[in-house]
């Protein structure tokens, strides 16, 4: 089974002429239809907004995009918060949401306004004092993060979140809450994430049950009306062709549902928000590569020149990844190992996997490769990460990033003249 891609074997011939490989595809078009289909599916929430989690693709010209669709941001770093707001995304429009948190990281939130996502309620004197050390006012809004201990998905499938470092359990977050509002917060929001890349759509209207009961426990224990609530990421995209993507629209509904039968009865109307990451961009993004090598050993290896420096997830995760052979699809296949160059076994993009015969020089597309992939990249060997294009809307490429060069990793050697390697690059 094939996966379909926005654009035609000749089209990347093309291309690779060009700009050489390897490199990334953003479908500008499909990240715009993919955040519409999102907004209408929660338009019925007046105060809706998604919030993008920045981690899973870190490129201001897709933030952009993105800002221009009145997405806000998710972030987790200085890095991320930097990006954000060089982005265009500032104030109210950005969550962040870190753990094990550094004064200084809460200092450039406090600074951008952002609203600042608690993950522990040992981080509401952190923050008290992060604040106070640089004369900051109480910030308006804060959202706690919410870990129930346990998550039942469906009736036989329980989730267990004891190992999960992420959150607090109910007692610390209405314990935090209270110093909260003790110190001056006047508008508060909940947060949870509790399942990742999830096809199953019934998991926002449990989260969302999960989280509208505690809702009303907090307005009833602390007298607190939540002007938020934060599902978070965690909608899956199918990665294997024979997956079937989410429903947005329903997902929508089941979460409207449950606002209805909790919220609406106990006169709570919170704003509601996402921070979807993989589900916006995942599906959306293209490593191209080339073949650039045969081995026959035990097994059959395809080499090509693109590595888990710019694609983590299959070495981090052994996630799979669709691969097609670009003018190729439908031939006879046999199994083969796809692997990059890193002196590192797992530096395999497939395992076994059923591809055609190629020879050197064809064009590998590594599908659904458009959140938490180049992003996890490293430069373990001195390989240099590979850069990104944007395909516009008018069939257009534009580059977004360029490739990193030696340059780049050499410039942090620039320390001390003794130590310093200058020099021209061979
Ligand atoms: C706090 C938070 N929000 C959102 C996301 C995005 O998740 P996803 O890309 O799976 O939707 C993550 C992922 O790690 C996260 O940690």
């Amino acid at each position: 089974m094939e996966k379909r891609l926005p654009f035609t074997p000749e089209q990347a011939r093309a291309w690779t002429r060009e700009f050489p490989t390897p490199f990334y595809i953003y479908h500008e078009a499909g990240i715009r239809r993919c955040v519409e289909g999102v907004k209408e599916a929660f338009a019925w929430n007046p105060g809706f907004r998604e919030y993008f989690a920045v981690k899973a693709c870190p490129t201001p010209a897709i933030l952009r995009l993105l800002q221009s669709l009145g997405c806000g941001a998710d972030c987790a770093s200085v890095s991320e918060l930097e990006l954000a707001r060089r982005s265009g995304i500032t104030g109210e429009r950005i969550v962040f949401s870190s753990n094990e948190t550094l004064p200084e990281e809460y200092q450039l939130a406090l600074k951008l306004n952002a609203i600042i996502n608690l993950d522990d309620l040992t981080q509401v004197d952190r923050l008290m004092e992060a604040a106070g050390a640089e004369n900051f006012p109480v910030p308006e809004k804060i959202c706690c993060r919410y870990n129930p201990g346990q998550f039942q998905m469906t009736s036989d499938i329980m989730g267990h979140l004891y190992d999960s470092k992420y959150g607090m359990p109910k007692n610390q977050l209405m314990e935090a809450m209270k110093k909260l509002k003790a110190w001056g917060v006047r508008e508060f929001g909940i947060h949870a994430m509790l399942q990742s890349c999830s096809l199953e759509e019934i998991y926002y209207p449990k989260l969302a049950g999960e989280l509208f009961a505690l809702a009303v426990e907090i307005q009833q224990q602390l007298g607190i009306r939540l002007s938020f609530i934060d599902l978070s990421g965690g909608i899956g995209i199918p990665y294997r062709p024979e997956e079937k993507p989410v429903d947005i629209s329903a997902i929508g509904e089941g979460v409207r549902q449950v606002y209805e039968e909790i919220l609406t009865p106990a006169g709570l109307f919170p704003a509601l928000c996402t921070e979807m990451g993989r589900y916006i961009t995942g599906p959306y993004g293209f490593l191209m590569a080339k073949v650039v090598g045969h081995k026959h050993i035990y097994k059959e290896y395809v080499g090509i020149d693109a590595s888990a420096c710019d694609h983590m997830r299959p070495a981090m995760y052994g996630a799979y990844h669709h691969i097609t052979v670009l003018g190729k699809e439908g031939q006879q296949t046999h199994p083969v190992d796809v692997v990059g160059a890193l002196c590192e076994n797992n530096d395999k993009f497939a395992v076994d996997r059923p591809l055609p015969e190629t020879e050197i020089g064809d064009l590998v597309v590594i599908h659904d490769s458009g959140a938490h992939c180049r992003s996890m990249g490293y430069n373990y060997n001195g390989r240099t990460r590979c850069g990104e294009y944007l395909l516009r809307e008018d069939g257009s490429l534009k580059m977004i990033r360029r490739a990193e060069t030696l340059q780049d990793l050499f410039a942090t050697f620039d320390v001390d003249p003794e130590f310093c390697v200058r020099g021209e690059e061979i």
